[in-house]
Formats: C-alpha cells, sequence, structure tokens
C-alpha cells in the first residue's frame, strides 16, 4: 500500500510546455524518408510527409531543436538554402554520410509552422564560430534591407523566420565532436558567440552547452567554467542524457528516473555556485535538450569507412519497459518544472524516435509514443509537489529507491487535476490511497495505465497498436479517497475534475 500526499497550496512551478519538445538531427532518417519525402504518397507540395505531421501534432510536440546533434558541429547551413538543384552534396563527419542538402532552414521553418512548433536552433560552434553564427541569425531573424535578409527574402521568405531559442553548439565537451573543445576554449567562444548574437537580436534566449552527461569526466567543472564566462550573457543550460538496460539489471533500468534527477539537482547546485559566486540576482535555467532511452550496447560508435548514402541509424525499436521508462523521464521533468524549462525527447523520428517510418510506405506510433502524447496532453499549467509513502525497491546502481514516481499538475483555466505515476516494482503490485480533500470535490475522469504481461512487446509496422494505453479498472473516489491498483512495471495517468 502506498499514499501519494498533493495539496494546491504546495507548487513546484508554473509549466514551460517547452518541456514537451523534441529534436529533429540531419542523421540516418530522421530528416529524408523520415518528415522529408517528396515522392512519397503522402507527401504535400514541399516534399513533407503528411502522415508523420499529423502524428507529430498527435504526439504535442511544443519545439523541436534542429539541425543537430553532432550533425551541426561540420554542418555549412548556406549549403542548405536556395534552389534545389544549387545546392552540394556533402560529406557530413558526424554520422560519415552524404548530406544532399535538399532540406534546410527554410524548409524547417516550413515544416515547424505545418507541425505547430517552435523551432529552436544550434550553431555549428566546432567548425565554425562568431561569425558564421551570426550570419545565419541574421538571415533568419533580420527585417529585409541588408544582405543576408534579402537572401531570405529572394528564397522565398519575405518576413524574418523569427526563431527566439539558440543554442550555442551541441556537446563541445565530447571529444566525439568534431571541433571538439576544452571547458576554457568553449566558454570564449559561446561568450564571444553570445555576444555578437545578441546585437543582431538583444531578445533571443540563448542555451549554452553543459555536459553531454553525467559521466564526463569534465562534469560539474565544465559547467563552472562555462558559467562563470557566460552566466550574463545566456538564459539556459544543456544537460543530455541517454538510458538502457545494462545487462539483465532491469530494476536499475526501471529506476533510471533516479540517474536523471540526480543529474538535474547536480546541475542546478552547480549554476546557482556560479550565481553566488557572481552575487548575481540572475537565475539560470536548465534545457534538457536531448533525452531519451537509446541502446548504445548495439550502436558501435565508431561508424567505419565507408560512405553512408541515406539509411537507417539507430532505429531502435522501443518496449513495454521503455515506454514505462520514458514515462518516468517526463515525470522527474515535470518535477523539476521550476529549472527545467525546455526539454527535447531525442529524436522525433526514426532514430531513437516516437514516430517509425518505411521509405515510401507507413508510419506508425513506438510504445513510447503514448506516455508523451498523453503527458502532453493532459499535463495542467502548475506543477504540484508530491509526497510518497509507500514500499522501496533495491536496485544495484541506485541503492533502495521509492517504488512508485509520481507528479501532479493542476490546470488553472478547468481546475483539472492529472496524476502521473510508475510503479517501479517489477515483482509488487501497489494500491495506492490519494486523499483528495486539499484539492476541493473531485471525480475520476480516466485512469489510463500502459503495462503488460508481455514487457518486451512492442510495436510494429504490422502490429502498430499492439502496446497502446488501457484503462485501468478498480479506480474510484470513495469517501475523498482516490483508490487504484497499480501493476508492476506500470506507467499510469490518473485524471481528476
Ligand atoms: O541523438 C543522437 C546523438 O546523441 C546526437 O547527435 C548527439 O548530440 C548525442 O550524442
Amino acid at each position: 500500500m502506498a499514499r501519494l500526499a498533493v495539496d494546491p497550496a504546495f507548487a513546484v512551478g508554473a509549466l514551460d510546455r517547452r518541456l514537451f519538445g523534441s529534436f529533429v538531427e540531419h542523421m540516418g532518417r530522421c530528416v529524408y524518408t523520415g518528415i522529408y519525402e517528396p515522392d512519397h504518397p503522402a507527401a504535400d507540395a514541399d516534399g513533407f510527409r503528411t502522415d508523420v505531421l499529423e502524428l507529430v501534432r498527435e504526439l504535442g510536440v511544443t519545439a523541436v531543436r534542429y539541425p543537430g546533434g553532432n550533425f551541426v558541429s561540420n554542418y555549412d547551413w548556406e549549403d542548405g538554402v536556395g534552389p534545389k538543384d544549387d545546392r552540394p552534396r556533402k560529406l557530413d563527419l558526424a554520422w560519415r554520410a552524404v548530406e544532399p542538402n535538399q532540406f534546410g532552414t527554410d524548409e524547417f521553418v516550413a515544416w515547424s509552422k505545418q507541425a505547430g512548433v517552435e523551432p529552436i536552433w544550434a550553431v555549428n560552434l566546432g567548425t565554425r564560430g562568431i561569425k558564421e553564427a551570426v550570419e545565419l541569425l541574421s538571415y533568419c531573424n533580420l527585417p529585409p534591407g541588408t544582405e543576408l535578409p534579402d537572401r531570405r527574402v529572394a528564397n522565398g521568405a519575405k518576413e524574418p523566420h523569427d526563431i527566439r531559442v539558440w543554442c550555442l553548439g551541441n556537446e563541445m565537451d565530447g571529444p566525439w565532436q568534431i571541433g571538439h573543445k576544452t571547458a576554457d576554449e568553449y566558454a570564449r567562444l559561446a561568450e564571444e558567440t553570445a555576444n555578437a548574437m545578441r546585437r543582431v537580436d538583444p531578445g533571443l534566449e540563448l542555451v549554452v552547452c553543459g555536459s553531454s552527461n553525467a559521466h564526463m569526466p569534465t562534469f560539474g567543472e565544465w559547467e563552472r567554467t562555462v558559467l562563470e564566462r557566460t552566466y550574463d550573457l545566456v538564459d539556459h543550460l544543456s544537460l543530455h542524457a541517454y538510458f538502457e538496460l545494462k545487462g539483465d539489471d532491469r530494476a536499475s533500468f526501471l529506476g533510471s528516473a533516479e540517474e536523471m534527477d540526480r543529474f538535474i539537482a547536480s546541475v542546478v547546485a552547480t549554476a546557482d555556485h556560479v550565481k553566488a559566486l557572481k552575487r548575481s540576482d540572475k537565475e539560470i535555467t536548465l534545457s534538457f535538450d536531448e533525452w531519451n532511452v537509446w541502446y548504445q550496447q548495439h550502436f558501435p560508435g565508431e561508424l567505419g569507412l565507408d560512405v553512408r548514402e541515406v539509411s537507417p541509424l539507430i532505429e531502435d525499436t522501443y518496449t513495454v519497459d521503455d515506454a514505462v521508462v520514458v514515462g518516468s523521464l517526463l515525470i522527474t521533468l515535470l518535477r523539476h518544472a521550476d529549472r527545467v524549462k525546455i526539454a527535447c525527447l531525442a529524436q522525433l523520428v526514426n532514430v531513437i524516435s516516437p514516430i517509425r517510418t518505411e521509405p515510401g510506405g507507413r508510419a506508425w506510433r513506438q510504445t513510447i509514443f503514448h506516455p508523451f502524447a498523453l503527458t502532453a496532453k493532459y499535463a495542467g499549467s502548475t506543477v504540484l509537489r508530491t509526497e510518497i509513502s509507500g514500499p522501496d525497491v533495491e536496485t544495484p546502481a541506485y541503492g533502495r529507491i521509492p517504488a512508485l514516481w509520481s507528479t501532479a499538475t493542476y490546470e488553472e483555466s478547468t481546475g483539472e487535476v492529472a496524476l502521473f505515476v510508475v510503479n517501479r516494482s517489477e515483482t509488487d503490485e501497489i494500491e495506492l490511497e490519494v486523499p483528495l480533500r486539499a484539492l476541493g470535490p473531485l471525480e475520476l475522469t480516466e485512469h489510463l495505465g500502459l503495462y503488460d504481461d508481455d514487457r518486451a512487446a512492442a510495436n510494429t509496422a504490422d502490429e502498430p497498436d499492439r502496446v497502446v494505453p488501457r484503462p485501468v479498472g478498480g479506480t474510484g473516489i470513495d469517501n475523498g479517497i482516490c483508490r487504484a491498483t497499480l501493476p508492476p512495471a506500470s506507467w499510469h495517468m490518473i485524471r481528476l475534475s
């Protein structure tokens, strides 16, 4: 038995809807035969796959980071604008692939409008620098009258693209990054790039690179060094994390949210340390701009010397357990809504993604699509604190952790409350009690759960709805207490209004 306490008097903070962001990189089949495939029967006049656009809208994604990822660190944005016949085919060094440049800046802005998402742009601080970042920003955001915005107008976009959020490079702490830098080198470049970009457009939100993951040898010191230089010039500090089942340690895998939680807490502490050093009133917020389950053990890392044309790369097929973990990672992001303002599920289509496609063929929802879509749709405007008293589970990686992991939201406009809960016990069904008195009179709207006797079950093109959320029976409210039974290894959304 477990008890979840929630009270509107104890709020984490307002929910920034950019927490439901995602990521499109020129990698594998994310762009080509993913979101863009002019020859596909469902393609529109721009070559965008409308079947994929529909799924993106259904997923509820609010913002999409582009064009990478590791790809951005040797990308020449100029190659991807202007008449398509004149665009060069180039070797992308990150993924050793031919980049045909048939999809670029103007196409992504047009696609974002169709998808109803805010584009988040990354600039190349690997092989390029201040000048190219400023030129790309000028191309995108300035009104006509000077060379670069005039080029945009000539390419068909009269109005400025007005991109508000810009990432200053990608994973610059990683030795795998083309143009990898030390913390000092990156801090100087980020400082000067931010300074110059703000002269073009002072109102931008800038994201400076933090660590590629919490296991980087430079983690902590990297953030301190970078923020000491850039604190007054940037708004958000980035962090990335991917999780996977290691060996057969399912208990730790189901507990992955614990690692994300500790990572966020450490980055917040480091940012606030610099705040103290600077005697600053300003608070740096976080952009968790890459997160997901990714089976990196299946990925060779070294890509070999063969240069690939557009071809599949890290197209992980997700299971029930993966969806439960993704649901729990979303809970973690919501629990930190006071400091995490942007988060991007990496990536959106085909490459470690909630949506998969066949070239020329079908598109379908992976298991992880479902907790994301439901959380994005029903999470309300304010995140509330939840306290759980109940059983623990033992995990080799994180020690004893609470079996239930939860958050709650309150929607100011409707008074609706949404509870999101994961049962991380592999063996035990847990009876949950939620006293509702502090929330006022509420009725149960629905209780959906995602779990299955076969935890390895997945969705495929032939069986796209093998794993879907289903109504959970037996849940009810009696005498001001909501009671539900949560099966082992399960994700839940309980809506009350
Ligand atoms: O999302 C795949 C890759 O993971 C990205 O290109 C990179 O930023 C990260 O290491």
